[in-house]
């Protein structure tokens, strides 16, 4: 059975290390290319933080942490939802829509009327899990609001690229 549920900000370390774990090997594969080096995404420092501020919800299969994903509030209407990851022996169950539709929900609860979201995509290739992201995201009726380099939008990352990359942000209205 899957339920979806926010880390409560007592969450034990196990469950902290298990959704940093995920979101770095499902980023190592999702990423791949657009990095030097073996860059992880998060760390457990980090995801400890984003769970104490209540950002995490986690996907749980028969009590197993089988994804995660990260909700923001930026602003009085907006939300955001980020780091969204799926274990990969249990990909296309619905377990990453699941998640979204979680986000959107409690976004649209708090009183959100527009959610976003971040994507980087190498400018000069095609990287199919970015190929795969772009086309589910326009199906779940999100678009594109912002297109740059990511040098530019963030400099400080530019070193850290292995080839260009541009930074996109994509908006849907919460009904
Ligand atoms: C994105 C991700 C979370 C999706 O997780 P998932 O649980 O496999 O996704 P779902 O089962 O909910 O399927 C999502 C959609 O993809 C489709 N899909 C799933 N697996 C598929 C496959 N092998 N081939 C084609 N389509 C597939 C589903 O039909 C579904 O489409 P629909 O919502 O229009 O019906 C997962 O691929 C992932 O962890 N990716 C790496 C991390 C990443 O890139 N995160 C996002 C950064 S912005």
């Amino acid at each position: 059975m899957l339920e979806i549920e926010v880390l409560p900000s007592s969450a034990g370390s196990a469950v902290i290390e298990r959704v940093t774990a995920l979101v770095n090997q499902v980023y190592a594969e999702s990423e791949k290319g657009l990095w030097q080096g073996s860059t992880d995404r998060t760390s457990v420092d980090e995801v400890a933080a984003f769970v104490r501020a209540g950002e995490i919800a986690v996907a749980l299969v028969d009590g197993d942490v089988a994804g995660s994903v990260r909700i923001q509030r930026l602003d009085d209407t907006t939300g955001e939802f980020g780091m969204l990851a799926a274990d990969p022996a249990r990909r296309g169950l619905g377990i990453g829509r699941d998640l979204v539709t979680f986000a959107e929900r409690t976004s649209r609860e708090a009183g959100c009327r527009e959610m976003q979201l971040e994507l980087l995509v190498p400018r000069e290739w095609t990287h199919p899990a970015k190929q795969f992201l772009a086309e589910w995201y326009d199906r779940l009726g999100y678009r594109v609001t912002h297109r740059a380099d990511l040098a530019e939008d963030y400099p400080h990352l530019a070193p850290s690229l292995a080839t260009p990359c541009d930074f996109l942000i994509y908006r849907k209205e919460l009904a």
